[in-house]
């Protein structure tokens, strides 16, 4: 398959399309940010990778990391992670209170707002934030085989000053017992994973720990990474999951500064950055970039 041109050819027909979804405003850090931006990059299980578009520019993974910091907190925890978060999707948007009161303070999934707090919380457990984040920038940057990749500390302080909503999430949880670590402790190394910087070309490198492969990094177990895979199917793309299946077929995660990691199983990591989001709080050119290259390729995990 010619992926440099199918790239291409995706990068020219989204330049053209006039709906570019709007840039997330509530962490003014990112609320500058070009909204004409579009990358995309492909690292195949043969060991290639082709780019498109501005696959070189860095960008805030966000949500993103929130694959990275699972991996971690499943491989410290193992299954006993699931005590403290769920693993049904939402339906409900990323960062929505509603269901943690009547759910007695367990989030629906590890992605969430609210989950990804528990699973930050599980990482920090007995160790200082710093020493928290230098091991999640360590399992990252071995994913991406790249030492360059860092945390934006103003994109993590710009959040941690709007903050409130994910504090009160937070503060919440703590009062039903299911966080360890102080509120600001665990709330200030979720701002900072999140603020990881990477651009498209990393993003696809560092996806790869999940395609599987004689060639990938094997950084987790092939039972552990098919049930990564599957909560990302089920509740990458919060309450627009479904529709991200039924287009796409393939996982993904995205995040709101506009990048989706997609993996295709045993072929493919695929990472697309648009910084224009839907309605739905996900990359408006990046969900259709994707859904044309999983059209083209023919890549489904339901084929
Ligand atoms: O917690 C937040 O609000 C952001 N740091 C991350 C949210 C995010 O990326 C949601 N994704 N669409």
């Amino acid at each position: 398959m010619d992926f440099q041109r199918m790239l291409d050819e995706i990068g020219h027909e989204m330049a053209r399309r006039d709906d570019r979804g709007a840039v997330a405003t509530y962490i003014p850090e990112l609320a500058d940010i070009d909204p004409d931006q579009f990358g995309m990059a492909v690292a195949t299980v043969d060991g290639r990778v082709m780019v498109t578009g501005d696959a070189d520019v860095p960008f805030s993974i966000q949500s993103v990391s929130k694959v990275f910091t699972l991996a971690l907190a499943l491989g410290r925890h193992g299954d006993g992670l699931w005590h403290r978060v769920g693993r049904e999707p939402s339906g409900h948007a990323f960062n929505s209170i509603l269901q943690l009161e009547t759910e007695h303070g367990i989030p629906r999934n590890p992605f969430i707002n609210a989950g990804a707090l528990v699973v930050t919380d599980a990482i920090l457990e007995g160790r200082a934030p710093k020493e928290t984040l230098a091991e999640l920038l360590q399992f990252v940057r071995a994913a991406a085989d790249d030492d360059a990749i860092h945390i934006d500390a103003d994109v993590a302080r710009s959040e941690q000053e709007t903050g409130h909503r994910n504090m009160a999430l937070a503060q919440f949880m703590a009062a039903h017992g299911n966080l360890r670590n102080p509120v600001e402790m665990t709330c200030g190394t979720y701002f900072h994973q999140c603020a990881i910087a990477m651009s498209c070309r990393q993003l696809a490198m560092a996806g790869r720990f999940l395609v599987g492969g004689r060639d990938m990094p094997g950084l987790v177990a092939r039972r552990r990474m098919r049930r990564i895979l599957a909560l990302m199917m089920t509740c990458g793309h919060y309450d627009a999951s479904g529709d991200f299946a039924f287009r796409v077929g393939l996982p993904g995660k995205s995040g709101v500064g506009g990048a989706i990691l997609v993996i295709a199983p045993g072929r493919a990591s695929i990472a697309v950055w648009s910084p224009g989001l839907n309605a739905n709080g996900n990359s408006h050119l990046g969900t259709q970039a994707t859904e044309v290259f999983a059209t083209r390729t023919n890549w489904s995990v339901f084929d």
